[in-house]
């Protein structure tokens, strides 16, 4: 397989596509090739979760092979090892997303850590009654629930940007809503986990900002899709996981301005975050320490480092093209099944549609498939408020990734056509 860096979408890429190149060598993903039900796999659930290449499985082992010790503990080889590493898995995340300061990027579990991280110590710090968070209406639980228990304990009104009926946020409306300047803070989604809508996150940071609010950025589903600038999107804060994009679970990253972050109570409290103890008091380490209680996932963090490595080898321009071409071959084919409805669609978008089949429940077509060799998600992909506005208990999704054919695609469809024909339909 070619590796394709080539930089705007035309015919002969798309008949790239056609012959089965992927941006990432399908060879670097070995669970990508096994069989499933006795049927070639075809993994399109990467909004749940990505498969990992072989470089960041054995950064990982590497690390328990060569330099297990703690970091920022001890004084032996293996912990100046161990810290090094961990230290420069930060410098890397930090370039990737365009952090001015490797201080701003603190080591979470995952989007939802990072949410929760800012919600209780931004929110129960600075949040007064009367004051207001906004949000939107296609938010993934992670980042509404730990809005709503902060809200009522700091007796804060939640207000939501309602989505329009082809999927995108309603500008004019978060304009009303942030105009008496109560607004303290906007949470929003970069893209939808649902929709697979890319929000204009620069021009709600500017009407944010204009209004004396924040802005929290959810980016789990735009991190791993698109090239990630937290100056150009003009967020103050930004939370992702790894597992989205090629690395570990149990890995991920807030980013924060500095001075926000200085200014800020940490989560959670205990070793390593620390500058001096007494039995009754502690004063907080510097940044990025502060956030970083106990014994990380120094494995997983060094692994991230890899991952992000990977992506940027890659580049997000081939990842852009080829989810564009997928994108538009996944719509062209499902619009040929009847009774298929698609969720959403406005642009610009990522390669991810949910979908439902009239007279099919989402868990017998995603099961069917799976019988197929193709794993497909259904429910209500922690999205229960967007889904019920949508009308539906759960839906479809079929989300490819990096190392996804247009082969894959043709396959779930035809697996769709076929559980049609079985449920007589
Ligand atoms: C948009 C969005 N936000 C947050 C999350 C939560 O991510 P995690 O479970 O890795 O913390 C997800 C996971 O699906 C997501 O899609």
């Amino acid at each position: 397989m070619k590796t394709n860096v080539c930089c705007s979408f035309d015919s002969a890429r798309a008949l790239d596509i056609a012959r089965g190149e992927t941006p990432a060598p399908r060879s670097d993903f070995p669970a990508l090739a096994q069989r499933v039900h006795d049927h070639p796999l075809v993994y399109l659930d990467n909004a749940a979760t990505s498969q990992r290449p072989q470089s960041v499985v054995r950064a990982e082992c590497e690390y328990y092979g060569s330099c297990n010790a703690n970091v920022h503990r001890a004084l032996h080889f293996l912990a100046g090892e161990a810290t090094e590493r961990y230290e420069a898995a930060r410098r890397r995340v930090a370039e990737f997303i365009g952090a001015p300061d490797p201080r701003e990027v603190i080591f979470t579990s995952g989007t939802t850590a990072g949410v929760n991280l800012v919600a209780a110590g931004w929110g129960r710090k600075f949040l007064q009654p009367g004051d207001a968070l906004l949000l939107t209406e296609m938010e993934h639980h992670s980042n509404l629930v730990p809005w709503q228990r902060v809200a009522r304990e700091r007796g804060a009104e939640l207000r939501f940007i309602p989505v329009t009926p082809d999927g995108a946020l309603d500008l004019g409306a978060a304009r009303r809503l942030l105009a008496d300047g109560r607004v303290k803070l906007v949470a929003l989604t970069w893209i939808s986990n649902v929709l697979g809508t890319e929000n204009p996150v620069s021009e709600i940071a500017a009407l944010a900002h204009a209004a004396g609010a924040l802005v929290f950025l959810d980016g789990a589903q735009g991190v791993p899709h698109r090239r990630t600038r937290v100056g150009e999107l003009d967020c103050d804060f930004l939370a992702f996981s790894g597992h989205k994009a090629l690395a570990p679970t149990g890995t991920g990253i807030l980013w924060g301005r500095a001075a926000l972050l200085e200014a800020m109570d940490p989560f959670l409290s205990g070793g390593d975050m620390i500058e001096r103890v007494t039995l009754t008091e502690a004063t907080w380490a510097e940044l990025p320490h502060k956030f970083e209680a106990g014994t990380p996932h120094i494995a997983g963090v060094i692994a991230l480092g890899a991952a992000v490595a990977y992506l940027e080898r890659i580049g997000f321009d081939a990842i852009t093209e080829h989810e564009a071409a997928l994108n538009r071959r996944l719509n062209e084919r499902l619009a040929e099944i009847p009774g298929l409805r698609v969720f959403g669609g406005a642009a610009p978008r990522i390669a991810l549609v949910s979908f439902d089949v009239e007279g099919l429940h989402p868990h017998d077509l995603a099961q069917f498939l799976d019988s197929r060799g193709v794993a497909i998600r259904a429910g209500h992909l922690c999205a229960q408020p967007l889904l019920r506005k949508l009308g539906v208990n759960a839906v479809n999704r079929i989300s490819p990734y990096i190392y996804n054919t247009a082969e894959e695609i043709d396959r779930a469809v035809a697996a769709v056509i076929e559980a049609r024909k079985w449920f007589r339909l």
